[in-house]
């Protein structure tokens, strides 16, 4: 089977901010730019400009989600299980400091301070699909580097073959973990993984900011992946370790539901949830549902990966 990435449009014209972003935002954040040296850290610790030359090459020409739908129509389990949730609670996560340990089976194993991340490689800005299991999707503008530029200056040895992300495990500022106030409970903290050549894989980014910003915290802030051909709940949110290991590791979702949630979890029309199809998807912002592309639309790039593997079996 000959698999290609659909053309998504024919035109050249990749969203500018000020198409994404509405009036009001994009006022917003042009008053940001204008702040005094000093005053834009305090005055606005959300919503902070972060500069991104964009990559057109790994950018789609579609139409971006409206920020306020992405920002506000969420999926982060430490704050909630209902979509308001994290936009409404998400003030209690401190994003500064902030520290990501990059350790096992490497060579150079590190503890890196946010911001130092942050300078680690040029900031690039990727317009990427993203497609939650449940059976929607965004358009949204992240901002971030290849986590190969991170993982590769690790070392990792020749026993490393998965990376697992771990988000940050504090319940005083995630509610979320505190299992019992909203009834359900996933094992915290979050954990998720990649087999090592997805991590490493061009498209996998180490995701600071969206729409121009920092990276609202209810969107993971202050460092979380994105895997685009990958269904969302792959791509952790405010994590503080990347561990490489020789072993597949467990992951939140598939220990609290395996036959729903595999490993693999590639966005893929033909194999369904238990509970629904995904042979379709609602665009948020979109009325009629559209048909899901295999790998989220990223075939041409990603499908060699899986060259050898049974889809149905390693969902
Ligand atoms: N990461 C953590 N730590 N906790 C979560 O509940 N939800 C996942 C993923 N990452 C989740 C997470 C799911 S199900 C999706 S669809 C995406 O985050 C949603 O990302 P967004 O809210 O930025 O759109």
């Amino acid at each position: 089977m000959l698999i290609s990435r659909a053309p998504r449009f024919t035109s050249n014209d990749i969203t500018d901010a000020k198409h994404y972003l509405t009036r009001r935002e994009w006022m917003l954040g042009a008053a940001a730019l204008t702040l005094l040296p000093g005053e834009s850290a305090a005055a606005t610790p959300q919503g902070e400009p972060l500069k991104a030359a964009r990559n057109d090459a790994q950018s789609l020409r579609e139409p971006a989600t409206k920020f306020e739908s992405a920002t506000t129509y969420n999926n982060f389990y430490e704050f909630g299980v209902n979509k308001p949730d994290p936009a409404r609670l998400a003030h209690t996560l401190k994003p500064r400091p902030w520290t990501v340990r990059v350790d096992g089976l490497v060579h150079k194993p590190k503890t890196h301070d946010i911001d130092d991340l942050l300078r680690l490689s040029p900031l690039e800005e990727r317009v990427y699909a993203l497609r939650c299991v449940e059976g929607w999707s965004m358009i949204i503008p992240w901002i971030g580097f290849p986590l190969a530029s991170l993982l590769k200056r690790a070392e990792p040895t020749g026993q490393a073959k998965y990376a697992e992300f771990t988000t940050l495990l504090d319940p005083s500022q995630f509610p979320g973990q505190r299992s019992s106030l909203f009834g359900f409970s996933l094992d915290w903290p979050y954990t998720e993984g990649l087999r090592l050549d997805e991590a490493l894989h061009p498209l996998t980014l180490l995701t600071v900011g969206m729409y121009g910003q920092v990276l609202p915290n209810q969107n993971g802030a202050p460092v979380r992946v994105v895997v685009p051909w990958k269904y969302g709940f792959k791509s952790a949110k405010s994590i503080v370790r990347i561990r490489l290991t020789s072993e597949q590791p467990a992951t939140a979702w598939n220990k609290a539901a395996p036959q729903e949630y595999g490993f693999y979890s590639n966005v893929n029309p033909a194999v369904d949830h238990p509970r629904w199809s995904q042979a379709t998807e609602r665009r948020i912002g979109e009325f009629r549902r559209r048909p899901t592309l295999p790998f989220n639309g990223y075939a041409d790039q990603v499908a060699p990966l899986y060259a050898s593997l049974d889809l149905k079996k390693y969902y």
